[in-house]
């Protein structure tokens, strides 16, 4: 959360920041600044978003410089707790994405000696520790400063009159860019695709030193020679083009998505050899995860135990990390989008630390847990910029189901065909996409409600989870994902004809129990949206609304109700006029625990 930017060249460095932050402004959007050396620092910041606050700032003429958007973890979202912040001097400026855990000792010893902290943050004290450390070379001040504190930080530094950034990470990532005579620094990679495609990832612990004409990079007491590396995503990726939210853009781009994705699996062959995959059939597999990405690991249960015959765990990754036995198992499997999220980070540290092997399933390269894996498989949903994950989602499911079905098929030859079937999925959803005005009817009538369920059973479960998840996320109305046999056990109390239920209905071995369970939500009034199967007739006698699906191999079901509980959420937090890409208190990539 927070992202933070930095330039140094031979542009102006205030458009450049200006430009890097409306493309990391989803990692957090309660806040935000910019400091240019004119040569001395210049700030300005305020609360609230990049494009509102940044547009009336004054035009500060400079070539190097720093800038922030906050997601509020220590202090209030305020203007004197906006980032950047500054020493007792105004010479050192910095920018910080993560938190000081160490803060009330660092803030009483700070004091004691004299600073005057302004803010609630636990940055500001970042600024006066480098302080009391510069002598002169700032980045032997940043090395020692940071060496007090005990959390996760990412920091862009500047000293006053000095075209010079120092940088460091631990536990929060740090890309550099590498342009022509210039440098830019940022939380992502998207926030610099518009400048350049050439990238170093920073390492934990490494710092780096830039100026317009050098980089140094201190690794482990030395200096190493980076590895720039180039980026296959392009700037048009992480544009709107057109659609009038990111996230219809992203729910669109689905069926390239999932045709991608497919082309750029590993081999089936190699995946069948697998050693441990055939371990892991008598110890299991652990899926780990949060949020979306649970959901699609609670989907790979599932698929896993029904087609693979193997035994899953499965964890909630901040859960994960006070469990005190840690499994005989020997493979783990992370799902993580963003690839940075600590509490997923810290569980596979954990696990590495157990003798397991961890295999990362993550859409972003360079990500802190594509390098911490043994093994990294890409999602190819390219970047994600509106905060709700949907096209990284589905990417997470065509990678499962295209894993598990490789992995069945070497036992039974019927997995080739269904892994042939998965290619004509991105056809499907497509038509899925081109018609859907009853989703939107469908949206209008949820848009009047406060509460909805969603339900489904089987593997339809995590997909209820997930259309819970996209409702309360976007639109604000309170949804409660439910194994549809859970109801009666409890939130029945809730049903009423103000409380929609949305549910999910496959005519497989869920069936008859589905539609029992509908039959006892209507006899509660409440009102009830289903999506089913094409020429499902049944569904129309009991449902106030049928949403049917294209006809399709249903093993596929869970794929395409999920698009259309994306486009439900959609429409409903249009109908409500809510901020789609940006809602509210949440922020893409959860950095901190
Ligand atoms: C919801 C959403 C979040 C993320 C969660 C984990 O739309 O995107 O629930 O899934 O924060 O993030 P990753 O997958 O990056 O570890």
């Amino acid at each position: 959360m927070c992202g933070i930017v930095g330039y140094t060249g031979k542009r102006q460095a205030q458009g450049v920041l200006y430009d890097c932050l409306c493309r990391l402004e989803y990692r957090g959007y309660d806040s935000c600044g910019i400091a240019v050396n004119t040569p001395e620092v210049q700030v300005f910041k305020d609360a609230g978003k990049v494009h509102d606050i940044l547009q009336n700032a004054p035009l500060f003429k400079g070539t190097a410089g720093l800038g922030h958007t906050r997601w509020a973890t220590c202090g209030e979202p305020t203007q004197i707790n906006a980032h950047p912040h500054t020493d007792c001097t105004g010479k050192i400026c910095l920018v910080h994405n993560g938190v000081i855990n160490n803060y009330s000792q660092l803030l009483k010893r700070l004091e004691g000696n004299g600073h005057k902290i302004v803010s609630d943050t636990d940055t500001e004290l970042i600024a006066h520790l480098i302080e009391e450390y510069d002598k002169g070379d700032l980045e032997e001040a940043v090395r020692l400063a940071v060496k007090e504190i005990e959390g996760s930080y990412a920091l862009v530094v500047m000293r006053s009159g000095e075209n010079t950034l120092v940088v460091v990470r631990q536990d929060s990532p740090l890309v550099i860019g590498v342009g022509d005579g210039e440098y830019l620094v940022a939380s992502d990679v998207p926030a610099i695709l518009g400048y350049t495609n050439r990238v170093i990832y920073l390492d934990e612990g490494d710092i780096g030193t830039i100026s317009p004409d050098s980089l140094k990079i201190r690794r482990n007491g030395g200096y190493i020679v980076p590895l720039v590396e180039k980026v296959n995503w392009t700037q048009d990726e992480s544009q709107k083009a057109g659609y009038s939210h990111y996230m219809l853009k992203e729910i669109h781009e689905q069926p390239r998505v999932i045709q991608n994705t497919l082309i750029n699996m590993p081999l089936p062959e190699s995946f069948n050899k697998s050693e441990i995959l055939e371990q892991s059939r008598k110890t299991g597999i652990l899926f780990l995860a949060c949020g979306s990405s649970y959901h699609a690991a609670l989907t790979a249960r599932y698929l896993v135990e029904e087609h693979l015959n193997i035994p899953v765990r499965l964890e909630i990754a901040s859960e994960f990390n006070y469990m005190h036995r840690l499994l005989p198992c020997k493979l783990a499997v992370v799902l993580t989008q963003s690839g940075e999220t600590a509490d997923v980070l810290r569980a596979m540290r954990r696990l590495k630390q157990a003798g397991c092997m961890v295999v990362a399933i993550t859409n972003v390269a360079g990500s802190t847990a594509a390098r911490l894996a043994d093994h990294t498989i890409y999602t190819q949903a390219g970047p994600e910029i509106g905060v709700a994950a949907t096209k990284s989602f589905i990417a997470q499911l065509i990678v499962l189901y295209a894993l598990c079905f490789a992995g069945a098929s070497a036992a039974n030859i019927r997995y080739q065909d269904y892994l042939s079937t998965m290619r004509l999925l991105p056809s499907v959803v497509q038509s899925i996409l081109g018609s859907h005005q009853n989703i939107k009817d469908a949206a209008v009538e949820v848009a009047k409600s406060k509460s909805a369920f969603f339900i489904g059973r089987g593997i339809n479960y995590p997909i209820a989870l997930e259309g819970a998840l996209k409702l309360k996320e976007i639109s604000y109305i309170h949804a409660e994902g439910y194994a549809a046999g859970e109801l009666k056990h409890g939130p029945f109390a809730l049903l009423s004809p103000e409380t929609p239920v949305l549910a999910l209905v496959s005519r497989d071995q869920t069936y008859e129990a589905m539609l029992t369970g509908l039959r006892e939500i209507k006899v509660r009034r409440a009102p009830l949206i289903v999506i089913g199967e094409a020429g499902d007739e049944q569904l129309g006698q009991l449902a106030d609304r049928v949403i049917s699906l294209p006809s399709f191999n249903r093993l596929f079901n869970p794929i395409l109700f999920t698009v259309v509980l994306q486009l439900l959420a959609y429409y409903v937090a249009l109908e409500l006029g809510c901020s789609i890409d940006t809602p509210r208190n949440l922020a893409k990539s959860v950095t901190v625990e």
